[in-house]
């Protein structure tokens, strides 16, 4: 960021940033990711970002590289009463571009989301003396509830546990307490409540669906004409931003590999990283003339 030109810093919320003169227009993505990720999966964005803006020495543009986005983005939150306009380029994390054998696609909207967990109590007991009928085994009940989950999932909604945690977590000691976590998504406010409904959890977390807009989006379809657009269902810091009035777009750069993401296999080729980086630079250029 210091050689592109920007002054760095970190705000409350611990996000990085570099910014070049009274700033309007942000761009970037995160950098966190989850265990045994991939490494295109936010980094991509924020190293995209400091090069286009690298390009753009005349213009007065910041770069956020936000914190925690997967854990339910938090950084985010706090740099929504910054900006005035945000643009993330991101991998697509999908099979859609690859299908369509177009490179790059333009973010229109992303589907809503919750997340929480349930957990269910039974009694530590020992493995081998504790007759069957007389255990009150708690991951019995979880694992139960997990299939219920994957069934409430209907209609273009997803449901996922992606974490259990055992207590006490030993081979030979039938499981006294199971925390489940719960994933949530679905493309409308009133087909997330009835998932949620369906599934019975409280979320500790949600974001409704949210649509890009304004001149991000306007300046994005002017620079990719006839490019394809998608919806994510992916939750990314930009939907964030968009959710609390932000003017936001998001660009998507082609996923390899069937769209495989937050897994190792998650790949762009160089050739449409650098188409990506183009569109991203000639969109905030426009941006920042405004
Ligand atoms: C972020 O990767 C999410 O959609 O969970
Ligand atoms: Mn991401
Ligand atoms: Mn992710």
């Amino acid at each position: 960021m210091r050689e592109a030109g920007l002054e760095v810093g970190r705000d409350e919320a611990w996000n990085l940033f570099g910014r070049r003169g009274e700033t309007r227009v942000w761009t970037g993505s995160h950098l966190d990711t989850v265990p045994n990720g991939g490494r295109f999966d936010g980094a991509l964005g924020v190293v995209a970002a400091i090069e286009a803006v690298d390009r753009l020495r005349e213009s007065p543009l910041a770069v956020v590289a936000f914190r925690a986005e997967e854990t339910g983005p938090m950084g985010s939150r706090r740099l929504a009463e910054l900006p005035q306009a945000f643009l993330e380029l991101h991998i697509e994390q999908g099979p859609v571009l690859e299908r369509l054998g177009e490179p790059l696609g333009i973010v229109n909207g992303v589907i809503g989301q919750a997340r929480g967990t349930v957990t269910f109590e039974g009694r530590a007991a020992h493995a081998g003396t504790t007759p069957m009928e007389e255990r009150a085994d708690a991951l019995v009940e979880a694992a139960r509830f997990v299939l219920r989950v994957r069934e409430s999932a209907k209609g273009g909604a997803l449901a996922t546990v992606g974490a259990l945690e055992v207590e006490p977590g030993a081979t030979n000691v039938v499981p006294e307490r199971v925390t489940v976590s719960l994933d949530a998504r679905a493309p409308t406010a009133q087909s997330l409540d009835a998932l949620i409904e369906s599934i019975g959890f409280e979320p500790t977390w949600r974001l409704d669906p949210v649509a890009m807009s304004g001149p991000p989006l306007k300046a994005l379809r002017a620079v990719l004409p006839g490019a394809p657009e998608l919806v994510s269902g992916a939750g990314h810091d930009a939907m964030v931003l968009a959710a609390a009035g932000v003017p936001t777009a998001m660009l998507f750069v082609r996923s390899l590999n069937g769209g495989a993401s937050h897994s190792p296999d998650e790949l762009s080729s160089a050739e449409d990283i650098a188409l990506a980086v183009d569109a991203l630079t000639e969109t905030l250029a426009r941006m920042s003339k405004r």
